[in-house]
């Protein structure tokens, strides 16, 4: 098989890229390890920056995100039983919105089918070749039989655990991690949601986050252990720990309704730099990890995926790789801004560890000045609606 660029991973990343290269007549093929209904259903994330909301409208994928996705123009942050808002719209003039990562991914897998473009599901055993040459290759087992795509450009869009970045040599790649000592049990529930808006909460006994996927399923997270077993989490237990977390002195109560999914989510900061090995990109989580808080994962990956595409674009139509040259300092940039700000999200929301009462109410006084000022409420709503994507 041969194409202009093969791109390794059909989450975010992957999909976005091959239809944004798509509009710009680049040829692809998308190659992805799990079955198609496993991508879809994989409960993610669901906040999109403004900017990823441009990106889906503007190509042509927008038209499901425009009738289901949930504007959201501030969040409340809870502490000492009360509620704060942060008004983005006001503050920054922009807002975010709430539509399911698994909805984005549908949408990009339909627009994939519609193009006719190749997007092999289900494929095992897959390596990448001659990086360096202006030959790369990847190999791959589908249906028993070895299969070997011939491109220009090879896009690892294959996630945290792909074997893209391994495949960079040794030495080549300078990481950069932070591990949190906690995680979040996160959970679906088809109950309404009794908040209009997403609450950040931070609580004696740990954070908690109020957020939601349509106007009939919620979706909580509550802090825990990185090694929480879920067996232990009874739907009761979990409902009434959340009702803790949350509640607030005005006598706000969640509603509870059946649990329809329960998983532990790690907290880790993780960068890889650079995000280039020859004509090996990285994009998306395959180059970097950001704990949840903000939400910032998905909306990173679009990030890295429009530069890549106007890196490519630039490459076929006038031969120059300037831009190519640039791409990991240009997402890198970028990336660890987010980093920091989810870094100083969970820092600000969660109880360490080692930390003691002068933290916690350290961390009180710190909620307590931010929603009291403007400037550092705008701080907050700037980074969350999105830094922009110069
Ligand atoms: N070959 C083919 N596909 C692979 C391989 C492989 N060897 N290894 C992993 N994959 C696939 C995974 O099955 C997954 O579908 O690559 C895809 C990577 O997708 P994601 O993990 O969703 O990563 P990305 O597209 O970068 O999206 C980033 O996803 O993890 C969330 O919070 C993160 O919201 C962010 C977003
Ligand atoms: C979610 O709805 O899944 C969500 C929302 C906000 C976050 C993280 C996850 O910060």
């Amino acid at each position: 098989m041969r194409t202009q660029v093969a791109i390794i991973g059909a989450g975010p990343a992957g999909l976005m890229l091959g239809h944004l290269l798509h509009l710009s007549n680049i040829d692809s093929i998308i190659i992805e390890n799990r079955a198609k209904d496993y991508v879809i259903e994989r409960v993610r994330a669901g906040v999109l920056e403004q900017g990823t909301v441009d990106l889906m409208i503007a190509s042509g994928v927008g038209d499901r995100l425009k009738r289901d996705g949930l504007r959201h123009d501030g969040v409340w942050l809870a502490f000492n039983g009360e509620r704060h808002r942060i008004d983005f719209l006001g503050l920054t003039g922009k807002s975010v919105v709430v539509y399911g990562q698994n909805e984005v991914v549908k949408d990009f897998i339909a627009a994939r089918e519609a193009s006719e473009r190749p997007l092999h599901f289900e494929v095992s055993d897959v390596r990448v070749r001659d990086v360096e040459s202006a030959r790369p290759k990847v190999c791959l087992q589908k249906d028993d039989d070895e299969h070997e795509i011939v491109c220009d450009f090879i896009a690892g869009c294959d996630g945290f655990h792909g074997i893209c970045r391994p495949a960079f040599p040794s030495g080549f790649l300078q990481c950069y991690e932070k591990d949190y000592p906690f995680a979040w049990l996160g959970i679906l529930a088809t109950a309404p949601p009794s908040s209009e808006e997403l609450v950040y909460a931070l609580h004696e006994r740990g954070f908690a986050l109020y957020s939601m996927r349509s106007a009939r399923v919620t979706r909580l997270y509550l802090r825990c252990a990185p090694d929480e077993k879920i067996s232990e989490w009874p739907d009761d237990r979990i409902w009434e720990e959340l009702q803790t977390r949350l509640g607030t002195k005005d006598g706000w109560r969640i509603n509870r309704g059946t649990i329809t999914q329960k998983a532990v989510t790690p907290m880790r900061g993780f960068v890889a730099d650079p995000m280039r090995f020859g004509n090996l990109f990285l994009a998306g989580d395959a180059a970097h990890i950001v704990p949840p808080t903000g939400a910032k994962g998905l909306n990173l990956a679009a990030a890295d995926v429009r530069f890549l595409t106007h890196a490519l674009v630039a490459y076929y139509k006038t031969g120059s790789s300037d831009e190519l040259n640039n791409y990991s300092a240009k997402c890198l940039k970028r990336v660890w801004k987010a980093q920091r700000f989810s870094w100083w999200m969970t820092s600000m929301l969660h109880r360490f560890g080692t930390a003691n009462d002068f933290d916690y109410r350290r961390q009180i006084a710190e909620l307590d000045y931010l929603t009291g000022s403007r400037a550092a409420m705008t701080s907050l709503a700037e980074n969350y609606v999105g830094l922009p994507i110069e």
